[in-house]
């Protein structure tokens, strides 16, 4: 894993090429806050959003056990990842997920956390930005090039990483930090995964846009509208809240918008899905998730995938989702993982890499332990190696482990020992 902060990318701090081509943020721009004509969903004869494909498919959710204590819902940040395990932060301080459950990693609470490839994870707390590579917390010195005031809401997409104090919005893209001055006591980010818009939410609930229009960014106030939630969709699209009802944002041209009901099933009556507890985007794929009483939907472009919820899985209050693509649920005071069917961990692809940076220095050929280099060298003792490395007993060096963690190794268990 590369080392992450000033000392090895050229940052520079608010000022430069990235924020001149800022300057022009609130001022103007096509689709500006105020002027808009928006129209609610009231009229009738408001066109509905309709998918052109509707399937229903088996997804198992599953719940897991986080230690008791005050998780406040909006805090909570979930990161995964086949190589680094699975990661929880909040008011409670930073968990990594083990055989036997949630286990604490360090008690300081954590802001909000993000996984940035070949870097880590990234932590925000009041101490500073922490990255977190499966091994150590190392402090990274973008903290100083902040100013003031603990980082509150990380996003990335597509490279662009998105960071918020109480006092400025930053974005750090292409080794440039830039500020938007303006925007403050931004508590949420969610980016679009082709990075060409975001949505921000402040301390008081209210919501705006930015949108990426030539070098710059077009801020758009969103109060005025009906939305009380919103999350950007893959193509440019957004969808929100309206109380309960889920609306699409729609350019009817010359600086007009509308807010449209969006249908999740495919029937020609459907006025619009309604009872929503909760809309998350992939920062990934730009698909939606939404979740109702009884379903949860995922929409793809102009398809929909629906399964229904299970039933221990109470009220939703808040939705997220990874960036490996599995959806998170808050509901009830416990965490829910759904639609885990990601990656299959092998021998091949994850478990010899591991293997070889880990512990050839002493169970290959020469060193001074048996043999553990084949498949079937590993998936005889997977078990054993298991227990050495949740005790910490292996590498008998103590060097840290790289490629991996033992939630690798337990995850090529549970996946069936892949080749
Ligand atoms: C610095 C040398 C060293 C490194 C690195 C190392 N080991 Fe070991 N390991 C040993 C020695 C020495 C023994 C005891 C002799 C033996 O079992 O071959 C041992 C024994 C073991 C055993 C059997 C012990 C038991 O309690 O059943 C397992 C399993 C094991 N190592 C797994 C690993 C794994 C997995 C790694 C890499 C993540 C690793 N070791 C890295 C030196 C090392």
């Amino acid at each position: 894993m590369r080392s992450w902060g000033p000392d090895k990318r050229r940052w520079s701090a608010s000022g430069g090429v990235a924020l001149c081509a800022l300057m022009g943020l609130c001022a103007c721009g096509g689709d500006s806050g105020g002027g808009d004509g928006v129209s609610g969903p009231s009229s009738e004869s408001v066109p509905v959003v309709r998918p052109e494909a509707v399937t229903e498919v088996a997804s198992q959710g599953v719940e897991l056990g986080l230690p008791d204590g005050d998780w406040g819902s909006n805090a909570l940040s979930v990161v995964q990842d086949a190589l680094l395990g699975t990661w929880v932060g909040g008011p409670e301080g930073l968990f990594v997920e083990r055989s036997a459950g949630f286990e604490l990693v360090d008690a300081e609470p954590v802001n909000a956390m993000i996984l940035l490839e070949e870097v880590g994870v990234l932590v925000a707390r009041a101490d500073g930005l922490w990255v977190w590579d499966g091994a150590s917390l190392r402090i990274t010195s973008l903290q100083s090039e902040l100013g003031e005031g603990p980082v509150l809401a990380l996003a990335e997409a597509d490279g662009v990483l998105w960071l918020a104090t109480d006092a400025e919005l930053f974005v750090y893209e292409g080794g440039q930090l830039a500020a938007f001055e303006g925007i403050e006591a931004v508590v949420g980010i969610h980016a679009a995964a082709d990075a060409s818009q975001v949505v921000l939410t402040q301390d008081d609930g209210a919501l705006s846009l930015l949108r990426q229009d030539g070098d710059g960014w077009v801020w758009v106030s969103l109060e005025q509208e009906p939305a009380s939630a919103a999350v950007p969709a893959a193509n440019g699209r957004l969808l929100g809240l309206d109380g309960d009802a889920l609306i699409e944002r729609v350019s009817l041209g010359d600086g007009q918008v509308a807010w449209r009901p969006v249908a999740l099933t495919d029937s020609p009556d459907d006025p619009g899905a309604a009872g929503l507890e909760a809309l998350a985007s992939d920062p990934q794929s730009g698909a939606v998730w939404a979740v109702d009483s009884g379903h949860i939907a995922k929409l793809s472009g102009a398809s929909v995938e629906r399964f229904e919820k299970p039933e221990a899985l109470g009220t939703v209050s808040l939705a997220q989702v990874s960036q490996d693509g599995i959806l998170w649920l808050w509901a009830d005071g416990a965490l829910w993982r759904v639609g885990d069917d990601g990656e299959v961990v092998g021998f091949a692809t994850h478990i010899e890499p591991f293997a070889q940076a880990n512990c050839g220095r002493c169970h290959a050929e020469g060193g001074v332990a048996h043999h553990l280099e084949t498949y079937e060298q590993w998936s005889d003792e997977a078990a054993a190696i298991l227990v050495t490395l949740e005790e910490g007993s292996m590498p008998a060096d103590g060097q840290p482990l790289e490629l991996g963690t033992a939630q690798l190794v337990q995850r090529w268990i549970e996946d069936g020992l892949e080749p």
